[in-house]
């Protein structure tokens, strides 16, 4: 069952043609309507194209909504207004559609529908950021003359380009059902003393919307987890390793029973030799540090990786003749595919919701232009393929 939320906006009489074509695809489609909604539309209206009353504030039951979120494979929210996309930044949820928005795990899609002065607004676009780093994608929004009569970005995009959005998405859902991902995540600490340690400057978020789109695409994932801002919205295995030797600890435990590993982990590579036992105290001295080599933890897993087992491993490149050196990498650590960053780049990357890949394998190279992480995610993932689309096919040919 896929959710269609529809907040106030003139573009609500948009998404009655929405409805339909889903229903008509042979989906089944339940309407949550905001009482904003309710002035430009009438829950009749979408009760009838849907064939199941609308949810609405004055719905006879209190939960079907949040019901209804548990069941939904898709959640998209057509029109979303300025105040819809606000809320869903900071998890207000005084209505029916926040409330199911909230409760909801599974892929939101939000197709942006408002004035384009709202929509150029800095605190919209930054709201819109914020969604995006979590995961929502948004379709939209178009630019055109406006229901008021202004011209500019803000009309909600059409139906079917909507409606196609959401059967792509759907399209991908248990693609990787009975495949067993693993994925490290954010970045190792070596600790120096008993309070001070080596870092850098990963979020975490790469590899965890990774995890993410693997669990969404029906995947039974594990995440081992470094030290990280970001932290998954999907339901799975998560573990704790913070330094390079710990996770190398954790990631061999776990590599036998993967089917793919998804090495995103910026993994230290060197380590203070001699770490301080408790906390060094201050003094007129320097400090002079040695550092020693950790172990190259893809380059194991490369190794000593079992028949079948497919291995991605990252790549934070800096500047010119970056791809060599990727490709480069990928020999040397016996992965199938190294997912290259370059991070001399300060609209991509690190502190950034977005990032620009290029996925070097013995294929070839493609590049990933700029995008939300997890539509990076997405990208790296559709490398594996569909097995259900696979199995479909095996069947078929035994058959
Ligand atoms: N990696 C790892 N163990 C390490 C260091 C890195 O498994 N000790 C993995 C990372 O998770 C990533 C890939 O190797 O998937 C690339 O990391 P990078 O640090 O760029 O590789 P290096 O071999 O250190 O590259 P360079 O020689 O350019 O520093």
């Amino acid at each position: 069952m896929i959710l269609v939320g529809v907040s106030g906006g003139v573009a609500a009489y948009k998404s009655c043609e929405l409805v339909r074509l889903l229903v008509k695809a042979g989906r089944e489609v339940q309407v949550v309507m905001t009482p904003a909604a309710e002035r430009f539309v009438g829950p009749t209206t979408f009760s009838a194209l849907s064939r199941r009353p609308a949810l609405t504030e004055q719905s006879a039951d209190v939960f079907p909504h949040l019901e209804a979120s548990r069941e939904a494979m898709l959640f998209c929210i057509a029109p979303a207004g300025a105040n819809t996309i606000a809320r869903l930044a900071h998890g207000e949820a005084p209505n029916v559609l926040t409330q199911s928005a909230l409760a909801f795990t599974g892929p939101l899609l939000v197709a942006p529908a408002m004035n384009p002065r709202m929509w150029a607004a800095p605190v919209t676009q930054e709201n819109v950021r914020a969604l995006l780093a979590r995961g929502v994608e948004t379709i939209g929004p178009e630019s055109g003359e406006m229901a008021e009569g202004e011209q500019g970005a803000g009309r909600m995009s059409e139906p079917d380009e909507i409606a196609g959005r959401i059967e792509a998405r759907l399209a991908t859902l248990g693609s990787l059902a009975g495949r067993r991902v693993l994925v490290t995540a954010g970045g190792t600490r070596e600790p120096l003393d008993a309070v001070r340690y080596l870092g850098n400057r990963s979020s975490g978020r790469m590899g965890v919307a990774v995890a993410d789109e693997a669990a969404r695409r029906g995947a039974d994932v594990t995440l081992i987890l470094a030290a990280a801002t970001a932290s998954p919205s999907a339901p799975m295995r998560t573990l704790r390793a913070e330094t390079a030797e710990q996770l190398r600890a954790a990631t061999l435990e776990q590599a036998d029973g993967a089917d793919v590993i998804v090495m995103a982990a910026a993994v230290a590579d060197y380590r203070p030799a001699q770490p301080v036992a408790g906390k060094r105290v201050k003094d007129a001295a320097a400090w002079t540090i040695e550092l020693e080599a950790t172990a190259d933890v893809l380059a194991e897993l490369g190794a000593g990786r079992r028949e079948g087992q497919v291995l991605i491993g990252f790549a934070a490149e800096y500047g010119e003749g970056a791809v060599e050196r990727a490709r480069a990498k990928l020999k040397r650590k016996g992965a199938d595919l190294i997912v290259m960053n370059d991070i001399s780049r300060s609209d991509i990357g690190f502190d950034s919701s977005l990032n620009e890949i290029v996925l070097v394998s013995s294929k070839g190279e493609q590049l990933v232009s700029r995008r939300s992480k997890q539509a990076c995610a997405g990208a790296i993932l559709d490398t594996l393929g569909n097995q259900t689309a696979r199995a479909a096919v095996e069947q078929r040919t035994t058959v």
